[in-house]
Formats: C-alpha cells, structure tokens, sequence
C-alpha cells in the first residue's frame, strides 16, 4: 500500500509538473503582442478620429508614425524644419551619415504601410538581403536560424546607408494615397497649450521657416518625435502640467563610434574575400567585444550601390581619421578568438585600393529614457505620446533603434483600431503597452554595465544587472551548439519574439547546461 502511495504521489507530482512545464513553455513561446498586432499595420479606418493629429519632427519615427496616422485621422501635420528640401543632408540628426544596422521587423512593418516598398528601394539601389548579422562575439560565431525557413529563407532586412533610407522612406510616404491626409509644414513646434482643465493637449504652436506663428487648433493627437532632444517633456512643463522630478533617466556608456565609407569599385568588389554565405546578408561581419574588454563593435556592410561601410567603436579617443590609421587600430581589437582573418584582409584592401574614404565619428552622448509611464494617472495630457528616440533611446551598438520605432508604430496602431477609440485617449494606454521597451532598455543597459567604461544611471552601480550578464553569456555560448537557442536568440534580437522566450524550459536548461565560452 504504502508503496503504492507513494508511487501515485510521484506519478501525480510528475504530471503537475510535466503539465505545468508544458504550460510555462507555451507561455514563453507564445508570440508577442505586436506581433499579432502587425497584420493590421496599413489598415485604414472606415470613420477617421476627430481632431488634428500633429507630429512634432520628420526623421524616422515621424515618418512611420504620419504614415500610421494618416490611416486613423483626415488631418496630419508633420512639422520639422528640415522637411523643406528632402536632398540636402539632416544637420539636426547627429547619426545622419553613421552606420545603421536594420532588423528584421522594420522591414516587415515597413512592407505592411507601404506595399511598393521593396520595388522603391531596390530601385534607389537599397540591398533586400538576409536579417543575418553575421553576429561574432567576443571571435566566436553565433549562428543564424536558416534551418527555421523554409528554403534557409531568413526573413529579409534593409542595407543601405541611412541618408538614402530617409530620403526614400519619406518618397514612399509622399506617394502614398494617404498623403491627401498629410500636411507637411517646414518648421519647428514651439510648444503646446493645455485644454482648461488640463485633461489634454488644446493647441499645438509652431514656427515656419517664415519666421511667422502658427497656432493649430482642434488637436486630436500630438506625437513628439524630436529624437534625442525629447522636446515634449520641456513643452509639457511649460504649458502647466507637472511632471515628477525624475522623469528622465539616463546612463553614459561612453562610446564614440566611426563610420568609414568606401566606393568599391565592382572590379574590386568581386574580388574581396568576403566567403559565399556572407554575401547576402544585412551585415558581412560584426564582432561584438566581450564587455569586460569593452563595449566595442567592428563591423562590415555593404551598402546601396557600390558602397561599403566599416564601423569601429571605442571607449577612448583613439579612432582611426586617417587611412594610415585603420589597420593599427583594427589590430589592437581582442576578443577570445582573433577577428576573421578574410575581414581584416579586405578592410586591407579597400585601404589600399579605394580613394579617399570618409570618416565620420562622434561621440555617443548619455541614453535617455522618459519614463513617462511612470507619471500618476490622469497626469499626462490624454491625446500626447512620445515615439522614437523621444521616448527611449537604446545603445546604438545594439542596433535596434529604427526597429524600435516599428515596434511603436505597431502598438499605436492597434491602440487607435481598438475599442473605444473614435475618442483617442491613447497616453497612458501607450506607454503603459511600451513597457516592453523598459525591458529592451533594461536588457542593454544591463550589458552595457559590464563594461569599465561605462557610467550607470542616478541610483545603480555597474553591479546591476551581474545575473543578466551571466545568463546572456551562457545564451550566447548555448547558441553555438544547440540550433534551438540561437533561433531563440535571433528572434528575440530581431524584436520577432519576447523577451520571455528565453525562459522557455526546452532554452533554460540547454542555457544553464553549456559551460560558458566566455
Ligand atoms: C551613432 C549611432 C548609430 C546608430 N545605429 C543604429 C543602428 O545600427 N540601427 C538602428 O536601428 N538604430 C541605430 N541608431 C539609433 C537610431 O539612429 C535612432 O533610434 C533613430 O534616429 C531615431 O529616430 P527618431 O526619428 O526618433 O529621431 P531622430 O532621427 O533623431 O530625428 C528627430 C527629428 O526631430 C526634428 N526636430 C527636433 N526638434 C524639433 C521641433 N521642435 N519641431 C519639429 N521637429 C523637430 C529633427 O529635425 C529631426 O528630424 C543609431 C544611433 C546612433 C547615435
Ligand atoms: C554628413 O555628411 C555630409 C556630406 O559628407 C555632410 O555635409 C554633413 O554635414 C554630415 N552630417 C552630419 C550630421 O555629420
Ligand atoms: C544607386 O543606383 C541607382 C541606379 O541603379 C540610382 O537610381 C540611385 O540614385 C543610386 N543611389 C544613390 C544613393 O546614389
Ligand atoms: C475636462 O474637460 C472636458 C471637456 O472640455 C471633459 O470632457 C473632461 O471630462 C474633463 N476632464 C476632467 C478630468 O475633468
């Protein structure tokens, strides 16, 4: 008998267990909530909202976000002061001539709002390639998930050097039938003007290039997308509504970071030593350093057209500005295994045979974070978000900014299609849906912190964040020999699935099993 107990005891405690582990890792795997949300990305509604929508800046986020916006109002006013004349180069935008590295669902987002999408780009000479990073760290390899596709078809990413993306991207937006929606007003927002109670935003001021004032009345929706200067927490205060003191965070990983951007002749393209498999994806080759070297990246991209583009990172003053300069300071780069020896011998001949590449570097200023979710109820004017850079900005090496950007374009859209709007009061429901987005910080910020160079938010020491550290390095070396967790990595970098997916038991145990590389 009791033999028998105890053996329905186990048998029933395997079950609870088997079960709730099946439980647990359908949760983990479960597709994230944008995800579902995207088919209805480019959808219009039948009965546009009331008001005026305002977006306040025209880079990437404002052109995603007036695109999303033209499906749900008539009126859209997209204001910045360099809208004026598309060709000449954005001064406003530090990164304008950086490197820009796209995922995966910028390209999907992006294909869903503009269904020519593809053809227009290929034919400003964009590459349609592989979202495949050709991601090294520290030396080693992590794989991508072709085996996941049928055909080893990875889903596509965008390369192309940032100026040409911006300028086609705001082409297609033009061309759009939506654009009868769209009022594109060269100037600058100046600020905004409370309703009497202070429920919401009444009016919207801007200044043309003119000089003259204009005052934008029957305001639906304001979206600051003024990038890294997060203007709309400024307008805010001015106009009465009180913010909590420590609304805006932010951490310094001291990073300055160079772009090198070489014309390849196709003579000399055809014969680099870039390896087949290589070819056709969004990056050649990317080395991330291990962060307790450092938070340097080194990175290879073929751009639109016959240009190529080489990316060096430091924590010191001590890029390259000159040719001469280049392969001394790709030399001193050190990671558990050396840089590909066929990257380091084609970077040697593009110094050797390409005229007068350009350089430009920069210096990587604090990431900031609104964290406007955090704002009591009722506090915030109803009919104001924040999207882009104005509400978070991200650790550029991690090359997720502009996908970020879709993440929220995504979640605004489905906010706006959902129940209870035609009266928009998406700000708290936003913000409140962006937590992800806390995470996605939280997840760089927390590796940036490995870093000795780096300098931690108002409250955290560099200890923060040791646990992650941890489990990241054993993802990482569990991704170089298990086809599962790389796939699962892949995804979760390419904003494709949650962060939870890396809990999922079948991951967990081969994470916690590898004995790390690193
Ligand atoms: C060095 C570097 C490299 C990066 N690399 C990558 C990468 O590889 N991949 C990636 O996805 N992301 C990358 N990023 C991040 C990416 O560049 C940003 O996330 C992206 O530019 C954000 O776009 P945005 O439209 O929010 O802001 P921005 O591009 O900064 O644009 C802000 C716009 O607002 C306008 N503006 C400002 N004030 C006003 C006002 N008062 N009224 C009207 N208009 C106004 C400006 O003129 C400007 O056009 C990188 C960033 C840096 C710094
Ligand atoms: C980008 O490069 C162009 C041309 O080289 C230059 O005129 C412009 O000032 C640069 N922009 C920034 C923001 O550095
Ligand atoms: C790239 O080449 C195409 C023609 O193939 C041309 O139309 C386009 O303007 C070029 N793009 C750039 C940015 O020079
Ligand atoms: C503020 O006023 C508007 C009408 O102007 C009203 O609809 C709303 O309920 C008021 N909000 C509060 C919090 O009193």
């Amino acid at each position: 008998m009791g033999i028998s107990h105890s053996s329905i005891y186990l048998a029933s405690t395997a079950c609870v267990l088997l079960s709730s582990g099946i439980v647990w890792q359908k949760f983990c795997t479960s597709p994230p909530e944008w995800i579902k949300e995207l088919d209805a990305l480019g959808q219009p509604r039948k009965q546009k909202l009331l008001g005026t929508a305002v977006v306040c800046g025209g880079s990437i986020a404002g052109t995603v976000v007036a695109r999303v916006l033209a499906d749900h109002f008539d009126r859209v006013i997209l204001v910045d002061p360099e809208l004026h004349d598309i060709e000449k180069p954005k001064t406003r935008v530090m990164q304008y001539n950086a490197t820009h590295a796209l995922l995966s669902l910028f390209t999907d987002g992006a294909r869903r709002l503009w269904p020519n999408f593809d053809t227009e780009l290929k034919a400003v000479g964009g590459r349609l390639v592989y979202a495949d990073l050709q991601l090294h760290y520290s030396g080693i390899a992590v794989p991508a998930p072709y085996g996941d596709y049928s055909g080893g078809r990875l889903p596509d990413s965008l390369a192309m050097r940032r100026p040409a993306t911006q300028k086609a991207l705001y082409a297609l937006l033009m061309q759009h039938p939506t654009a009868a929606n769209i009022a594109v007003w060269p100037g600058t927002v100046r600020g905004i003007e409370a309703s009497d109670n202070r429920s919401s935003i009444r009016s919207v001021i801007v200044r043309k290039l003119d000089g003259t004032q204009v005052v934008v009345n029957d305001i639906g929706l304001v979206v600051d997308c003024t990038g890294r200067i997060q203007a709309g927490m400024k307008w805010l205060e001015t106009a009465g509504f009180s913010l909590p003191d420590s609304l805006r965070c932010s951490y310094k990983p001291n990073i300055r970071y160079a772009t090198l951007c070489f014309s390849v002749p196709p003579e000399l393209e055809s014969r680099l030593p870039i390896p087949e498999f290589a070819i056709n994806s969004v990056c050649q080759y990317i080395h991330t350093q291990h962060f307790t070297y450092g938070l340097s990246v080194t990175a290879l991209l073929k751009t639109e057209n016959n240009t190529m583009q080489v990316m060096l990172t430091s924590s010191e003053d001590n890029l390259p500005r000159s040719v001469p300069e280049i392969l001394p300071f790709i030399s001193t780069i050190r990671g558990h295994a050396p840089l590909a020896s066929w990257f380091v011998k084609t970077v040697e001949m593009l110094c050797e045979n390409c005229d007068d590449p350009s350089f430009d570097i920069i210096k990587i200023p604090e990431q900031s974070y609104v964290k406007y979710h955090s704002v009591p109820t009722g506090a915030l004017p109803s009919n104001f978000i924040a999207v882009g850079d104005a509400h978070i900005q991200l650790n550029p090496v991690h090359g997720q900014g502009v996908s970020k950007v879709m993440l929220n374009a995504i979640t605004l859209n489905s906010l706006l299609h959902s129940p209870g709007s035609p009266r928009p009061d998406p700000s708290q429901r936003l913000f409140g849906a962006l937590l992800q987005e806390e995470r996605c910080s939280d997840a760089t910020r927390l590796h940036d912190y490995g870093s000795p160079a780096c300098e931690p938010m108002a409250g955290e020491t560099r200890d923060n964040g040791r646990l992650a550290r941890w489990f990241e390095l054993k993802l990482i070396s569990a991704a170089t020999q298990y086809e599962e967790v790389a796939s699962v990595l892949w995804h979760v970098r390419n904003m494709v699935a949650a962060e939870r997916a890396l809990l999922a038991p079948t991951v967990l145990w081969k994470a916690l099993w590898t004995r790390s590389l690193f």
